[in-house]
């Protein structure tokens, strides 16, 4: 519906009727205005399939809802590396939500993992925003194909659940723009998701349902957000605070209750009616959005989409050892263990909880086609197995020629609500594991989890298969990659560290409550391990196959970019093997330039590739000046550092194939004012002083004391001297009497005469 029209109804709404269309009729319903043909809309969870409560309603996933496909969750989609798997699952989401009469999805959520202890890690894409920006924008343009809308969440800074409705999440502005709120920029810029879910968490010390700043300065000004924002479910704070913050709608309804604080706030004048009309128009505009593409009679095929599913989760495991073991025959004796195998663990715990479709275990997937010995080993819903159960295990593995063993984490490991407090597997499986390897030489592990754990009994298996929560589809996907029907492609979007100590945010998660500070600043995930030379289990971008890749001819566009150029890079990957597969290529910046606290490289571009054996594609990624910029809080906008940079196309962050440079050609540099303590390096930097500064050097020359021969000692306090002059201020030049008081003021106004553009 044009703007002209929606005006017209609101102007034709009574104070109270602006009011209530600002918050929710129940749960999942928003109100509807029947007089003047606003009806009433549902939205549902997300992120990885319908959640469309029927009968009792509930935020925490505790009531059933109706059936729906449960696709890989975000941690296993992030995992293919593919965007466009992100958009044909979105596009089934799409579907489903047309077919059951749901106006908006809420997902996807696009929170980092600064902690792989978060319990929702699960439910989000990864520890790169990057990835998680680009995976997100796909999966929002499949979905809002089929004219239903999306809820992007959290935003922001929700990056644990421990105390989750009050904690504040300190960090700086740079930190805050360039890890956690990236992967929201590029969703919302790329993608127009109808609507943005705002956090329960205070960002800085303001709740972010109140947050000015990130709902209207950030998310309306300057990425030119034209939705709704919603308020999580129960995260307003102050009702008439959030208004005009620029929260439009209040989840699940508040009874009434703060209807009538936003219309005494108009009447008392607290705050203007337009205030009010702006969110009832941002909410209006959806809402007949969807009406006016909608059809009731729309159905869609759930078996089809369950195959979309498995389909989908074939290329999100990730391979993350394979010594040859790999892939299986089905003419093997093969033994599986753990009752994942039986009942896989798909999705996890909270508002995000699908009630499935229809779930295969990997053992049934087997029927028909190869028999093998199963032994539960291990419960999959708790922490202890019997002696027995685990002799029998044992038993039945060492006869085989391969043990499989279906490891995970149980459902009350990780959750929305709570966060996690360590990053082990039930000890009952670890024991197991161990002793499994004692007798027998092929032992293969098949993982089940939402977030990394620690694998301490990596160097001792002959395979792991990261499932990941694969969706409902999970039995069939192991299946096939187990026995090669399909090849793995999937690659790690976190890195699994060794141990919980060497994680990034270890000393400041969760915080105390109150607070979290994020002190590690941008050196999240693989930002962290690379800078700190830190060993991992398995880096970032990580993901073996069942054939081989070769890169070669890394070419680009160009040998220098300025701002607001494009770069384009392009590489020919061959499949070297004897097997159909797909690689995902990346692509990684590093700054060359000497720019003190920038991590060692970012993941700036990524492409999956699938190629028959022998074949060769050029991939190609376009880069823009972003790939190369990072946030500076004086300029208080995105920069570079003239110079070079590397563009690493790579396997993984750990495996650069191909090297090139570039040279990026800043069109700014930070702002410089002239004072007393500015040092010589500075004015050497900036290209307004450089020369007047050199200049001004050599004037000194006779004065300053100069090495006379090679000696070492020589060496040694002609570079102390270098230092010295470099790193004095201005008024140094006083104190060693290389210039007076009157010459030190007359520089001053000289520099700033340059700076300001003078000559
Ligand atoms: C969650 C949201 C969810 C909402 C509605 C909240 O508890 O944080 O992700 O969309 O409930 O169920």
């Amino acid at each position: 519906m044009d703007k002209e029209k929606i005006r017209k109804i609101i102007s034709e709404m009574t104070l109270e009727e602006k009011a209530g269309l600002c918050s929710g009729a129940d749960t999942w319903r928003l109100k509807a205005v029947e007089r003047l043909g606003i009806p009433s809309v549902m939205v549902s969870d997300g992120p990885h399939g319908l959640r469309k409560q029927e009968g009792r309603t509930d935020h925490l996933g505790l009531n059933e809802s109706i059936k729906a496909v449960c696709f890989p969750a975000a941690c296993a989609l992030a995992s293919s590396f593919d965007a466009g798997l992100a958009q044909k699952i979105g596009d089934k989401l799409g579907e489903e939500c047309r077919a059951e009469n749901v106006s908006v999805l809420l997902g996807p959520a696009v929170n980092i993992k600064r902690s792989p202890l978060c319990g929702r890690n699960f439910e989000y894409f990864s520890e790169d925003p990057f990835l998680a920006g680009k995976m997100a924008a796909a999966q929002i343009r499949g979905i809002q194909k089929w004219d239903v809308g999306t809820s992007l969440k959290h935003f922001a800074a929700n990056n644990q659940e421990h105390c989750r409705m009050t904690c504040s999440s300190n960090l700086s502005e740079r930190t805050l723009r360039e890890i956690y709120l990236t992967a929201f920029e590029i969703a919302v810029k790329e993608a127009k998701p109808w609507s943005i879910m705002c956090s329960y968490n205070k960002v800085n010390g303001v709740f972010a349902s109140e947050n000015k700043k990130l709902l209207t300065d950030i998310l309306r000004d300057e990425w030119e957000f034209d939705g709704f924002v919603v308020s999580d479910w129960g995260a307003v704070n102050e009702r008439v605070d959030g208004l005009e913050a620029g929260l439009d709608l209040e989840m699940p309804s508040s009874e009434g209750i703060q209807d009538a604080r936003i219309v005494s706030a108009v009447r008392g004048g607290r705050i203007p009616e337009s205030v009010l009309d702006t969110a009832v128009e941002r909410i209006l505009d959806k809402v007949f959005e969807y009406v006016e593409h909608e059809h009731p009679e729309a159905v869609f095929d759930r078996e089809e989409h369950h195959g979309a599913a498995a389909e989908a989760e074939k290329e999100c495991a990730v391979l993350l050892k394979n010594s040859g073991v790999l892939p299986l025959s089905r003419k093997q004796k093969i033994a599986y263990i753990g009752e994942f195998a039986e009942i896989p663990r798909y999705q996890g715990g909270g508002s995000s909880h699908i009630n499935p479709w229809r779930v295969n275990g990997a053992l049934a997937a087997t029927e028909g086609k190869n028999k093998v010995i199963y032994v539960k080993g291990f419960p999959h819903d708790s922490d202890c197995a019997s002696e027995e159960e685990i002799e029998a295990a044992v038993e039945a593995a060492g006869q085989a020629d391969v043990a499989v063993i279906f490891a995970g984490l149980p459902d009350s490991y990780e959750s929305e609500g709570y966060d996690r407090t360590h990053l082990r597997l039930p000890d009952c499986q670890n024991r197991l594991i161990e002793r499994i390897c004692r007798v027998q030489d092929n032992v293969v592990i098949v993982l089940h989890n939402g977030s990394p754990v620690e694998l301490p009994w990596a160097d001792k298996v002959s395979a792991i298969l990261e499932m990941y929560l694969g969706g409902e589809g999970v039995g069939e996907a192991a299946d096939a990659l187990l026995y090669g029907e399909a090849n793995p492609s999937g690659r790690l979007p976190e890195t699994f560290p060794m141990c919980l100590e060497h994680t990034p945010a270890f000393l400041n998660f969760p915080g105390d409550g109150e607070n979290v500070d994020y002190r590690e600043e941008v050196f999240v995930g693989y930002r962290y391990y690379e800078t700190k030379k830190l060993p991992v289990r398995y880096p970032f971008g990580h993901g073996l196959s069942y054939t081989e890749f070769e890169y070669t001819d890394m070419r680009l566009s160009a040998k220098s970019i300025s701002p607001g150029q494009k770069l384009t890079v392009q590489v020919d990957v061959k499949n070297t093997g004897k097997r159909s597969g797909s690689e995902a290529v990346q692509v990684y910046i590093s700054d060359r330039t000497g720019t003190p606290g920038r991590p060692i490289k970012e993941l700036k571009g990524f492409e999956k590739v699938s190629l028959a054996p022998g074949e060769t594609k050029t991939v190609e990624i376009i880069l823009d000046e972003r790939a190369f910029q990072w946030y500076h809080e004086g300029m208080g906008k995105w920069y570079a550092k003239a110079g070079s940079y590397a563009v690493c196309a790579a396997h993984s962050s750990a495996d650069v194939r191909l090297v090139a440079e570039v040279d990026y050609e800043s069109g700014c540099v930070p702002p410089l004012k002239a004072d007393k303590n500015t040092t010589i390096m500075q004015l050497l930097e900036h290209p307004a002083t450089k020369a007047a500064t050199a200049q001004m050097l050599s004037s000194f020359k006779s004065q300053i004391p100069q090495s006379r021969d090679g000696s070492e000692a020589n060496a040694i306090s002609s570079m102390m001297m270098r230092e010295m002059v470099l790193n004095a201020p201005l008024r140094a030049l006083v104190n060693f009497k290389l210039i007076d008081g009157t010459a030190m003021e007359r520089l001053i106004v000289q520099f700033n005469t340059l700076l300001s553009g003078g000559k």
